[in-house]
Formats: C-alpha cells, sequence, structure tokens
C-alpha cells in the first residue's frame, strides 16, 4: 500500500500532537547558538505552555555536561532566576527566565530548559542550547593600567621618604 504525502503529514502532526498532549507541556526557546563576551549580563528565556488540569509543573534550567550528567542551575550568587505566569482561559504560559549576573570563561557549555508534569511525572525537555563566552580584550589592560597606576605612587612615596630622610640629615649637620 502506497501512503500518500498528505497522509504521512498528518500522521506526523497527529503523532505530534499526541506526544505534546501526553506530555501536557510544551517548552519553548530560541534555537539560535548564543556567544557573549566575558563579565556581560545575559539572559535566557524558557516559554512553557500546558493546561492547569492536565498538570501542574515544576520547570528548571540546566547545565549540561555530558549525556548523562546534567546539573540544575540555582546559585544565587552568580544567577538570577525569575519565573512569571500569564492565565488565558485554561491555557497557561510560564516564562522562566535565567539570567547569568556577570559571565566568565567557565560558562561556557550547553544549557537546556525542562520541565515536569507533576500528575504525570512525564518530561518535556527543552532542546540544548549552546553557549560560547569570549574573552574580554581589555581585561588585561584593566588590570596592568592599575598596576601601573600603583607603580607610579610608590615611586612618588619613595622619592618622598628620601627626600624627608636626606632634608633631616642635612639639618643634623648643619
Ligand atoms: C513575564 O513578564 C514579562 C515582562 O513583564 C512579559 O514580557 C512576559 O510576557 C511575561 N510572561 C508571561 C508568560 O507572563
Ligand atoms: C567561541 O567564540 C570564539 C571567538 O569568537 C571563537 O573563536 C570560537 O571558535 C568559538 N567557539 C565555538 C565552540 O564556537
Amino acid at each position: 500500500m502506497q501512503i500518500s504525502y498528505p497522509t504521512f503529514a498528518f500522521l506526523i502532526a497527529f503523532l505530534c500532537s499526541l506526544l505534546s498532549s501526553l506530555s501536557g507541556v510544551i517548552v519553548r526557546y530560541s534555537r539560535e547558538p548564543v556567544e557573549e563576551m566575558e563579565g556581560r549580563m545575559l539572559s535566557f528565556k524558557c516559554r512553557l505552555e500546558y493546561k492547569k488540569e492536565d498538570c501542574d509543573i515544576s520547570a528548571k534550567w540546566w547545565h549540561v555536561e555530558s549525556d548523562a550528567i546534567s546539573e540544575p542551575i540555582t546559585d544565587p550568587n552568580r544567577f538570577l532566576i525569575t519565573v512569571n505566569e500569564t492565565k488565558k482561559d485554561d491555557q497557561r504560559h510560564r516564562d522562566i527566565v535565567l539570567t547569568f549576573k556577570s559571565l566568565s570563561i567557565a560558562d561556557r557549555g550547553l544549557y537546556q530548559c525542562n520541565a515536569k508534569c507533576l500528575n504525570t511525572q512525564t518530561v518535556a525537555k527543552g532542546h540544548v542550547l549552546f553557549l560560547n563566552v569570549t574573552a574580554d580584550p581589555h581585561k588585561g589592560l584593566k588590570a596592568s593600567a592599575w598596576s601601573g597606576k600603583l607603580k607610579t605612587d610608590l615611586t612618588v612615596l619613595v622619592l618622598g621618604i628620601v627626600l624627608c630622610v636626606w632634608y633631616n640629615l642635612m639639618a643634623l649637620c648643619f
């Protein structure tokens, strides 16, 4: 039997809607890889769409270390996490925004937003997002400008002490 393209497309659409209704929650965010400079602030927004009667959800951003290992992101010193939700009829939209307060090279890596439907314990996973953090070209310059200033201050101080000792010696001898 030959399956025509429209039938096939319909089948795929049906399977997809079946899958998303099974997990009860849809996870959406940009697929674009992100590149930003260290020291900058950066936010990732994860949008969840679900129905309250189907599931109540818990969702987080994760740092993906390998296929098997992911760490939930929680450190309040480095990240700001905000959650807000709007309700329209029985449809709910929830945004989970992860903000890196100050990017570091170590933040380079893979990130993913996952949601769990608490009623059914099914998990909806977002795609894996790549974050590249580039070095700040002025970082070294700022540090050497600072140590340069420190050296100048020190020279002035030493010169001041030498002059002072010399002056005192002169006063002693004459
Ligand atoms: C959350 O708040 C932001 C800023 O006020 C708004 O743009 C966004 O639409 C809100 N999202 C939801 C799901 O309510
Ligand atoms: C990260 O960005 C740097 C600077 O733009 C680039 O040289 C490097 O190839 C990027 N790394 C990846 C894995 O894309």
